[in-house]
C-alpha cells in the first residue's frame, strides 16, 4: 500500500508517469537465462565476491540464474593480487573464473591499473623506469594467464579526477606521477601486445547525473577518448560504470550526446558497474526502490538509444552484497538498497528495467 506521501515522493523522482505503471503491469520478469541467452538479447553480468561465492549456495545459484557475465569483484586489484612486490594471489579470480566457465558465461577482467587499492610497497615504486617495469610487468603476468579466456579488460580504470572546479584531468596515481599522461597509453598498448585480441576498455563513473559535475567529468572523458585516439593508441571501448548518485535526476541528454558519441568513433560501449547510490532516498522501501529503478532507467534508456551496449552488468546482485555501505551508508541506519535483487535474493523493480533493456 502506497500511501499519499509515499506516492508524493515518488512523483517527485519522476515516477507520475509511465514508468511506475508500466513496471507495476509488466508481467513477472522473463524466465531467468543463467549462462545461455537467446540471440539479440544484451548480456547481463554482475560482479562477483569471492567469498560468498565459495561458500553460499543461494548466491551461487542467483548468478547462475541470471547472468551471462561475471567480473571478479576485487580479485585482481592489486591490493589482493600483490600484497608483496613478488606475490600474485590469482585464487580469487580463478575461481570465479571457473564458476563463470562451469556455468556457460563469460568473465571480464577489472582491472589492469587504477588508482584504488593499492598496496603499501607501490608507494616506494620511484621514477620512469621502476614505474614502466612494474606496470608493465603487471599486465603481462595477468593478461597472459587469461589469454583466450578474459576477452574484455578495464585496462585503465578511473583515470580521470572528480571535477572540483571546471574541467578535470587526470586523477593523481603513481603512474601519473612517475610516468607522466602518457601511462594510458603505455597501459593499453602493453595490454595489446600481450593479447592482440582482447577488447580494451577504458572505463569511468560519474558521467550521467544532474548534479552539475557530470559536463566537466564528460568533457575530460571526451578529450582523453579523442586523445587516446589520436596518438594510436588501441582503445576499443568505453565503459560507463553507472553508480547513479540516485538523490539527481539523470542528464539523460548529456548521456544521449555523449554515448552517441563514442559509438560515433568506432568504439564499443559497456555499461560496467550499474547500482543506484541510495543513501540519501526516502526511507520506505516501496519507493526507495522504485526511484532506484527509475533512475537506472532513465540512465538506460538514452544509453540504448545511442548505441547498442556490449554488456549491462551491474556491480553486485543482490543488497546483501554490495559495496555502496562501505562508503554511502544510510543516516537512518536502514540497509542500503542499490541493486537488482534484495537481500533474500528477491527480485526488485530495478530488475524488471534490467530485464527490459537486456531484451532490446
Ligand atoms: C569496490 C569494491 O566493490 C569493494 O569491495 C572494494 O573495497 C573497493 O572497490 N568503482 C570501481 C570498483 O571501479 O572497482 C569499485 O569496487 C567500486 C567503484
Amino acid at each position: 500500500m502506497v500511501t499519499r506521501r509515499q506516492a508524493l515522493a515518488m512523483s517527485a523522482a519522476g515516477l507520475a508517469g509511465g514508468l511506475a505503471g508500466g513496471l507495476a503491469r509488466r508481467p513477472a520478469a522473463a524466465a531467468t537465462l543463467g549462462g545461455f541467452w537467446p540471440a539479440g538479447r544484451v548480456p547481463y553480468g554482475a560482479c562477483a565476491r569471492f567469498d560468498p561465492l565459495q561458500k553460499e549456495y543461494d548466491y551461487r545459484s542467483a548468478l547462475k540464474s541470471y547472468c551471462q557475465q561475471l567480473t571478479p569483484e576485487g580479485g585482481l586489484f592489486w591490493g589482493y593480487l600483490r600484497p608483496t612486490p613478488t606475490q600474485y594471489r590469482f585464487d580469487a579470480a580463478d575461481a570465479v573464473l571457473e564458476f563463470a566457465q562451469a556455468n556457460g558465461m563469460t568473465m571480464r577482467g577489472h582491472t589492469l591499473v587504477w588508482y584504488g587499492d593499492m598496496p603499501d610497497w607501490t608507494k616506494d615504486i620511484d621514477g620512469a623506469a621502476d614505474a614502466e617495469r612494474e606496470m608493465t610487468g603487471h599486465i603481462e603476468r595477468l593478461m597472459s594467464r587469461y589469454r583466450g579466456k578474459i576477452k574484455t579488460w578495464h585496462v585503465v580504470n578511473e583515470a580521470i579526477d572528480d571535477p572540483k572546479v571546471g574541467v578535470p584531468g587526470l586523477r593523481p596515481n603513481v603512474w601519473l606521477q612517475n610516468l607522466g599522461d602518457t601511462y594510458i597509453d603505455l597501459a593499453f598498448r602493453t595490454a595489446h601486445r600481450i593479447d592482440p585480441s582482447a577488447e580494451l576498455v577504458l572505463n569511468d563513473y560519474d558521467i550521467e547525473c544532474l548534479d552539475g559535475t557530470s559536463p566537466n567529468k564528460r568533457q575530460a572523458f571526451r578529450k582523453l577518448i579523442h586523445d587516446l585516439l589520436a596518438r594510436g593508441v588501441p582503445l576499443h571501448g568505453v565503459g560507463l560504470q553507472g553508480h547513479i548518485k540516485g538523490k539527481y535526476q539523470i542528464d539523460r541528454d548529456g548521456v544521449f550526446d555523449f554515448v552517441s558519441e563514442i559509438h560515433g568513433l568506432g568504439l564499443s560501449v559497456h555499461v560496467t558497474e550499474l547500482d543506484v547510490i541510495d543513501y540519501d532516498l526516502p526511507g520506505p522501501i516501496v519507493v526507495r526502490d522504485a526511484i532506484v529503478a527509475a533512475r537506472a532507467h532513465d540512465f538506460l534508456e538514452p544509453v540504448f538509444a545511442a548505441a547498442r551496449p556490449a554488456v549491462l552488468a551491474t556491480w553486485g546482485i543482490t543488497d546483501r552484497y554490495t559495496w555502496v555501505p562501505t562508503w554511502f551508508t544510510r543516516p537512518d541506519g536502514r540497509p542500503n538498497r542499490p541493486l537488482p535483487l534484495d537481500e533474500n535474493y528477491q527480485r526488485k523493480p530495478l530488475w524488471n528495467v534490467i530485464d527490459y533493456f537486456c531484451g532490446k
